[in-house]
């Protein structure tokens, strides 16, 4: 037989094996929620602007209902969307939600290792995010669908691993240092505790505390928890240019319990009704991680009469939650009084969602919480804020609705008190 004929052979042989494997995927996705019919290879990532991928799925969820299949390529996703469903499966089905998701853009960079492994947040450059915004159209769109073929295709998308890379050189100088100097008696960080477990384990062969697990989750809790929390302030103080009144309403209630002369500490947040109130409303209106973090199935379950395969990737809309008209009187609107009862103490809402909620829910949630409370008390104690237009003109519309939200660019004036 010659050349044509073996490669014809080959050919068919593939061509029968992909749609025998197609055959049988279908089969476990037989009952999927419906959602818009998909292209063969690409998906639905032809019916979305991925540059504007929130309200993408947004608008999707207004045509197919609050959980619907989406296709990345071939691989089908769960659209999760509205409060009822988000804690319907985050928290009332927590155990079964659980399974952390792949988020494609992104797992170039950890190839799955370490602690939220595949945790993307809204980041600014050099970070990982803005990279992806910059990127244009149809490249976002491969990246997206084609995650592993493009990690070896060159071009600015590259930048992503080029930037974690960096990181990744000087988590791993921390490292050497750290090592150096260990002392197990008396751990400072989290990174002398993790050389410590290495140790304990250095003769079970199955542990995961080795170099490489220690490396990559230092470098994704360094993701996790500086951009999240930096871009959050920035966008609370700029809302708080375009409201001076509620500014006004924060230095009086910091004057009154803290004063001039010490620092804010965390006793004086329960004391605080209004600063705690006004944090969860900024968390909520500037929803920095809008799509969450992708969960998958962890067994074969019955959810709202679909069938939802083990290991199914969810994409949990947890800006739907934050902005659902049946838990906040006034969604598109930035009000304190969303976190306030009547005699203005602080009022927990179930649909705050801005660390997502059941059992993945945000690993560094206090330690945020703590940081925007003494940070935003400590600027405000000491300065107010001016900004160089009538606050008016402040645009607090998020920047991006991609990956993630961020505060416009603005400058403004910080005068001492
Ligand atoms: C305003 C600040 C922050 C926001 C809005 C935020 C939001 C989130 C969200 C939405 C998730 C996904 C949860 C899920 O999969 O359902 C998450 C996961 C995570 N966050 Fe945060 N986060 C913040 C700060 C931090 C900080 C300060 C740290 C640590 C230093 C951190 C570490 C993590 C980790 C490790 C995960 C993954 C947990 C897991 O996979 O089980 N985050 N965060």
């Amino acid at each position: 037989m010659d050349f044509s004929g073996t490669l014809s052979i080959l050919l068919a042989i593939c061509i029968m094996c992909l749609l025998l494997l197609s055959t049988r995927k279908k089969k476990t996705w037989s009952n999927l929620p419906p959602g818009p019919t998909p292209i063969p290879f690409l998906g639905n990532m032809l019916q979305v602007e991925v540059k504007e991928l929130i309200k993408s799925l947004r608008k999707l969820s207004e045509t197919y209902g609050p959980i619907y299949t989406f296709y990345l390529g071939s691989r089908p996703c769960v659209v999760l969307s509205g409060y009822k469903v988000l804690k319907e499966a985050l928290i009332d089905k927590a155990e079964e939600f659980s399974g952390r998701g792949d988020f494609p853009a992104v797992q170039m960079w950890s190839h799955g290792n370490g602690e939220a492994r595949t945790d993307a947040r809204t980041a600014q450059s050099p970070g990982p995010l803005p990279v992806l915004q910059d990127l244009e159209s149809y490249r976002r769109r491969l990246l997206f669908t084609f995650p592993k073929i493009m990690r070896h295709v060159p071009g600015p998308h590259r930048q992503i691993y080029q930037n974690y890379l960096k990181l990744a050189a000087f988590v791993g100088e921390q490292l050497k240092m750290h090592k150096e100097i260990l002392d197990p008696n008396n751990p400072r960080d989290f990174i002398d505790c993790f050389l410590i477990k290495i140790q304990q384990e250095k003769n079970n062969p199955s542990t995961h505390f080795n170099d490489e697990t220690m490396s990559k989750t230092t470098v994704n809790l360094f993701f996790a928890g500086t951009e999240t929390v930096s871009s959050t302030l920035r966008y609370g103080l700029r809302i708080l240019l375009r409201h001076p009144e509620i500014e006004e309403k924060l230095h009086e209630e910091i004057d009154r319990v803290i004063g001039p002369h010490r620092s804010p500490c965390m006793e004086d947040r329960s004391r605080m009704p209004y600063a705690d109130a006004v944090i969860h409303e900024i968390q909520r209106f500037a929803d920095i991680v809008p799509m969450g973090v992708p969960h998958t199935v962890t067994r074969d379950i019955q959810f709202r009469g679909y069938t939802l395969p083990k290991d199914l990737n969810i994409i949990p809309l947890l800006c739907t939650a934050q902005a659902d008209p049946t838990q906040f009187k006034n969604p598109t609107c930035f009000d304190p009084s969303h976190f306030l009862d009547e005699n203005g103490r602080f009022r927990r809402n179930d649909a705050f969602m801005a660390f997502s909620a059941g059992k993945r829910v945000c690993l560094g949630e206090s330690l945020a919480l703590m940081e925007l409370f003494i940070f935003l008390t400590t600027t405000l104690q000491h300065f107010a804020l001016r900004a160089l237009v009538a606050p008016a003109e402040i645009d607090i519309t998020p920047e991006s609705s991609g990956l993630g939200s961020i505060p416009r660019p603005y400058q403004f004036c910080l005068l001492p008190r």
